[in-house]
């Protein structure tokens, strides 16, 4: 097998990014340059992304976002063995900006082009930062996704459950809005959270009765607009001691949820006798702290191996689509100019 150095691109959501991983068979993963424009504060006066204005975005950023990928290697396009561009799913117009961007490039460089599934970038993150061997259990919690797969092979990921309605990191931004902390609700709520009692506030566990791995997070949401209101009817204002309450009421409960359902994720996962079992936790939400040690306490609890990339490949990046297009590279699995953007593209 080859050296390969790929260009990736990714504009699904509202971050541009550009990135260049390189891959020597038998050594670890290189990541050469890893370049993001988030664009939080366009959408911040709206309360969620605007599509118009991220497309918008995307389109202007694109060009930039691959020249400093480039520079910040230090190789030109020349160099590059493919470029891989996420495909789907994702926000059409934001997805289209990117595929017309390497296809533009693909077609000036005469480079393959490879189209990557955005959760597959995700999915497969733990073997670019870890090295993990297939099967691996891995949950994917972001504003946007929360799902468990077991990763059969770069091409195969079997679907155990997920949300039902909202996801984890939306249902944190949400609810910081109704406490009165800023966005992204996640890091503001997780920080609120250190001062703040998980017993304070009864607030349910939806689902977690049900059998199977499906998980809600709506009523969870809802359950705390209503403490809200009454908080307020009562004392006419939440306290800086009431959000650091309701923070650490609400993050226990969705850690109680992912980690519940993990556990019997695992269980179903290790039936398939892994040779080297491990489970991965991707995504946004997977920067939290206490969702990621109560995650890693039950994997060591059942002796398998845990992993959560760094917050920089946690959250959307380029470098994880990089990586799957060398991934796919290797299978043989390149495109060619009629590659399409995909606004749905289940795993
Ligand atoms: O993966 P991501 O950057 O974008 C997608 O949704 O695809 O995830 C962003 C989400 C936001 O909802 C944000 O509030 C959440 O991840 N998040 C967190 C934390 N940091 C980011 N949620 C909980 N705790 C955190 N520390
Ligand atoms: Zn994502």
């Amino acid at each position: 097998a080859q050296t390969l150095t790929l260009l990736g691109i990714e504009s699904s959501c509202d971050d541009t990014a550009a990135a260049v991983v390189r891959h020597a068979p038998g050594h670890p993963p290189e990541i050469l340059s890893n370049e993001v424009f988030g664009q939080t504060d366009l959408h911040a006066d709206f309360g969620g992304v605007v599509p118009e204005i991220a497309a918008r975005a995307h389109a202007e950023k694109l060009d930039v976002m691959v020249e400093a990928a480039l520079a910040t290697a230090g190789l030109t396009l020349a160099d590059m063995d493919a470029i891989a561009v996420t495909a789907g799913p994702g926000l059409i117009g934001g997805v289209m900006s990117g595929v017309m961007c390497a296809k533009g490039l693909a077609a000036g460089s005469g480079k393959p082009l490879v189209g990557v599934n955005h959760l597959a970038g995700h999915a497969l993150t733990p073997r670019l930062t870890d090295q993990l061997e297939f099967p691996y259990l891995i949950l994917l919690v972001s504003g946007g996704h929360c799902q468990f797969l077991i990763a059969h092979s770069v091409t195969e990921f079997q679907r155990l459950g997920g949300t039902i309605d909202d996801a984890p990191g939306e249902a944190f931004d949400k609810v910081a809005k109704l406490i009165g902390l800023p966005q992204p609700g996640g890091p503001s709520i997780e920080q609120a959270a250190k001062n703040g009692d998980s017993q304070s506030h009864k607030l349910p566990r939806p689902l977690l009765d049900r059998e199977g791995y499906d998980m809600s997070f709506s009523g969870l949401k809802t359950a705390a607009l209503r403490t809200r209101d009454a908080l307020v009817a009562e004392q006419g204002g939440l306290h800086p001691q009431d959000q650091a309450n309701l923070s650490a009421s609400f993050q226990a409960a969705v850690t109680d949820v992912l980690t519940e359902k993990t556990r019997r994720a695992l269980t179903q996962y290790l039936t398939l006798e892994p040779k080297a079992p491990a489970i991965a936790v991707a995504g946004g939400v997977a920067a939290n702290q206490a969702i990621r040690d109560s995650l890693s306490e039950l994997a060591e609890q059942h002796g398998v191996r845990f992993t959560a990339p760094p917050l920089k490949l946690c959250t959307d990046n380029a470098a994880m689509i990089a990586w799957a297009g060398i991934e796919q590279y290797r299978l043989g699995l390149i495109d060619d100019m009629t590659l399409t953007a995909r606004p749905r593209w289940p795993l």
